[in-house]
Parts: structure tokens; sequence; C-alpha cells
């Protein structure tokens, strides 16, 4: 059976009180609708529409894709007459399911149950139970819980107000009944709307036996009308992936303190502290430890690594039993081998510490390629920019580079130099030299200090 999706995305979000249309709007730093984009996309269907409204411009410009068909809804007169702007393209036999881009949060398991719910029949809704289920549609059932109809909040009597099923607005239809209902719908209610909800009662009429079916939690059906539901999206959304990191073995210090926005794999007895920001493509190996206030993004941690408070790490691969930080800030490109470190107020950029070499203090290394077991002193700059190209320092292993040298590069430090603390290091040390690259020391005796004038 072909599917095709219909995502409504017309409303403005007045409420969002933004430039911005709602739909792009973030949960985890990705637009919702992009969200809800990628549920539709998991059910391999062979249409996607895009009803949009607000905002073309930079939704277009945003929300890109082979498979999305842009439908103008010019003017918002409701739910149904959003899906009627469909009908040229909806195929009889179809099932059409219909989205909304302002609810991020659906799981595409849940769509495949209410799928799976309705396959024998035309029409199908996701309903919830709610003990406060004010500003839903309610589910009209009869008393042999067939489902007969949906009452609007506004167009309900009071014993319909008690009714605790409600409408969480994603449905799945058969294509050629769906256009007849669409094609009947009238605007004669409370809000003077064209109500897709209507098309329920037209089914019920002719006999369809409507199916149900629920969500696993209701975060996955809610919408953000504003910036506080989003927020509360945002939570929601954190919590799920917080489980998931739990569940594949990570200790969460404060899980409701956790935030990745991207993926992230863990392996076991992982532990990742407070305020930690995940984004990207990132993987911690077994035993990884993430210090608070670390930001980590499109990087791999190998096993045993700890990574301490207040780092920096982007687009970096770090072998196993790595330490960085605290304060380590690890720039695009940068490689640590097994038991290398980085200690505070180190940056690297394109660069690699060789198994078990150190740069533990106040250093730059860019465009550096340093061997095993080196020691990198604190405050060593490699000078890699001559103010219109980039250049590479090579540093061989056991070399130990004392503290405050400038490696001005291209230069080469061969294994088992030795540079002498305060170096300007110009041309290549080869293997086992000490270089020695400052002014001499002169000591001068009964020096007096100058004095200032008039005293
Ligand atoms: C709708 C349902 C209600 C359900 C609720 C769940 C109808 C008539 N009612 O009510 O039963 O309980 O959702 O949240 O469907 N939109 C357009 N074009 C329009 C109108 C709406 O694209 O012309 C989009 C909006 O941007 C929004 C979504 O459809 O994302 C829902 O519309 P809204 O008017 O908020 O419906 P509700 O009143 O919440
Ligand atoms: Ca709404």
């Amino acid at each position: 059976m072909k599917l095709r999706i219909i995502i409504l995305a017309a409303g403005k979000g007045t409420r969002m009180r933004s430039k911005l249309p709602k739909v792009l709007h973030k949960v985890a730093n990705k637009p919702m609708i992009e969200h809800v984009i990628e549920c539709a996309r998991a059910l391999n269907p062979s249409a996607i529409d895009l009803i949009y409204g607000h905002g073309a411009e930079q939704l277009k410009q945003r929300v890109t894709g082979d498979d999305l068909n842009w439908i103008e809804q010019q003017q918002q007169l409701g739910t149904g007459h959003a899906v009627q702007q469909a009908i040229p393209f909806i195929k009889d036999d179809e099932k059409v399911v219909v989205l909304y881009g302002d609810v991020p949060l659906l799981t595409a398991e849940t769509l495949q149950a209410l799928l799976d719910a309705s396959a024998d029949t035309d029409l199908g809704l996701l309903t919830m139970f709610l003990n406060n289920p004010v500003g839903y549609g309610r589910i009209i059932r009869d008393q042999d819980k067939q489902i007969q109809g949906i009452v609007e909040q506004k167009d309900a009597n009071l014993d319909q107000l008690r009714i605790d099923e409600v409408n969480t607005g994603i449905m799945v239809a058969s294509g050629a009944p769906f256009k007849s209902w669409l094609k009947d719908l009238s605007n004669d209610n409370a809000q003077q709307e064209y109500y897709l909800t209507d098309v329920v009662a037209m089914a019920a009429e002719q006999g369809v036996q409507i199916a149900s079916a629920q969500p696993q939690q209701t975060s996955e059906v809610e919408g953000a009308n504003n910036r506080q539901q989003l927020a509360s999206l945002e939570r929601a959304f954190q919590w799920r992936m917080a489980e998931q990191v739990m569940t594949a073995g990570a200790t969460l210090v404060d899980p409701a303190r956790f935030d990745c926005r991207g993926q992230l794999q863990v392996g076991e007895d992982v532990v990742i502290d407070v305020n930690v920001v995940f984004e990207g493509n990132v993987q911690l190996g077994d035993g990884v430890i993430i210090e608070p206030n670390c930001v980590i993004k499109d990087a791999s941690i190998g096993d045993g690594s700890v990574i301490r408070a207040n780092s920096h790490i982007e687009g970096a691969s770090l072998g196993k039993n790595c330490k960085v930080g605290p304060f380590g800030r690890l720039r695009v490109g940068s490689t640590l081998a097994d038991e290398a470190q980085i200690g505070n107020f180190v940056e690297m950029k394109k660069s690699r510490l060789g198994k078990g070499s150190k740069a533990n203090h106040l250093t730059y290394l860019g465009d550096t390629e340093v061997g095993e077991f080196a020691n990198i002193g604190a405050g060593t700059i490699t000078c890699n920019y001559d103010g219109v190209n980039k250049s590479v320092t090579e540093i061989g292993d056991n070399a130990f580079i004392g503290s405050n040298s400038s490696l001005v590069a291209p230069v080469s430090i061969g294994a088992k130099a030795t540079v002498g603390a305060g170096s300007v290091i110009t041309r290549t040390v080869e293997a086992e030299e000490l270089a020695v690259g400052r002014a001499k020391q002169r000591n001068i005796s009964n020096w007096q200090r100058p004095q200032k004038k008039g005293s």
C-alpha cells in the first residue's frame, strides 16, 4: 500500500512572537518541522506534502529534500481547508497520513501502530486519554465503543466536555473516500473553520469502522504554540535521549540536565556530569568520563578517556585513556593517540599528538604532528601562520620542548631532541640535539633602578 504523508505547517504562530515561522523554531537545535519530516521518512512514504502559508521563503531555504511537495495554503481557513489543498495530489489507492509541523516528538513506532490498527479500514485516529482534556477535540463513541465523530472544545456541550478521550489531530485515511469527505466539509461551526475532524462523522455515517491507536507518551503529540511549550517539548525530548543513553550504559549525574542536540553513542560505564552539551555525531567508548560544563561536537572519544571540566571539543578523535582539560580546547582536525594528554588552556587545531605525548599547560598546537612520548612544555606556541600561509611543525618521538618556546613553522624537531626553555626555533633541530635559541643572560652588578622624578 502506497503511503502519502501530509504535514500541516501553514499556521503563523503568532504566540511565538517571532520573525521565524513557528515550525522553524527548534527542538534539540533542529527545526520542529525537520523532526516531523524525519518521522515521516522513517515510514518510507511515496510522497510528503508540506502545506505552508507564512514564511515561505524562510521555510524553503531551511527545509529541503527532493521528496517534499510544497503546497501553498494562501488563507488559513482551518485544518480541513489545509488538507483540501492536497486533494489534487492524493491518489485513490494511497493511504494518507496527516501530521503537524509543530508536533515534533511523534515517533515512527506510534505512527506505525496507527497504520497497523487502521490497515483494514478507511479511517484511523490517534487519540489519547487526558485528565484535563480542555482545548482538545473530544472523541465521541457510541455504546459499542465505535467512534462516531469528534466535537471541538468550542462546539461541545457539557456532557461532551466531560469526555476524556481526545483527538491528537493525527489521522490516517484511504485516498478515495478521504477526498470525497474533504470535498464535503463546511465551515458551519463555532469558529467558522473547515474542520478536518468533521470527516470522522462522515465516515461513521457511511458505516466505516473507525480505528484508533494511542501514543506511548503524551509528549509525542504535543504541539508548541509559544516558547514555554517549546521549552517543555525540549525537556521531553531530552528526557527521551537521556533514557536512551542510560539504557546503553551511561550514568547521567542529572538526567534533567542532559542536552544532546545530535546523535550520541555511548559504551558501558560512561559517566556524564551536568551541563554537558553534545552536538553532531559523538561516540564515547567504555568508561569515558565527561566532567561538567563541556561542549562536545562531532567527536569520538576512546575507552577510558577523561574529559575534565570546561573543555570544548569539536571535530576531534581521541584514542584510549586520553586526558583533556580542565579548560582544554580541541578544534577541528585534532587527533590524540592512546594515553595522550592535553591540559589546561591548551588549544589544538589540525594537529596530532602521538601515543603518550603531553601538552599540559598553556599551549597552542596548530598544524602540528607530534610523535610518541614527547613532552610539550608550558607555554609552547607553534607559530603556524605567517599572515598568509599556514605551515606545519613536526616534533619527533620523545622530544622535549622547554617551556615558553616558539616553534616557527615550517620547522621540524627530531626524535629525542631538546629545545631549551624560552627558545625561538626557526631551523630544523636534528634528532638528539639540544637547541637553545634565545638571548644569552647578562648579569649587571649594583644595578640602580630608576628613581621617580622630584622625590
Ligand atoms: C486541532 C483539532 C482538535 C485536536 C487538536 C490537537 C481540528 C478542527 N481540531 O485543533 O480536534 O484536539 O488539533 O492539537 O482539526 N493549520 C494549518 N492551516 C489552517 C489551520 C491550521 O496549517 O488553516 C495547522 C496549524 O498551523 C496547526 C495545526 O494545523 O499546526 C492545528 O491547527 P489548530 O487551529 O491549532 O487546531 P486546534 O484548534 O488545536
Ligand atoms: Ca492547536
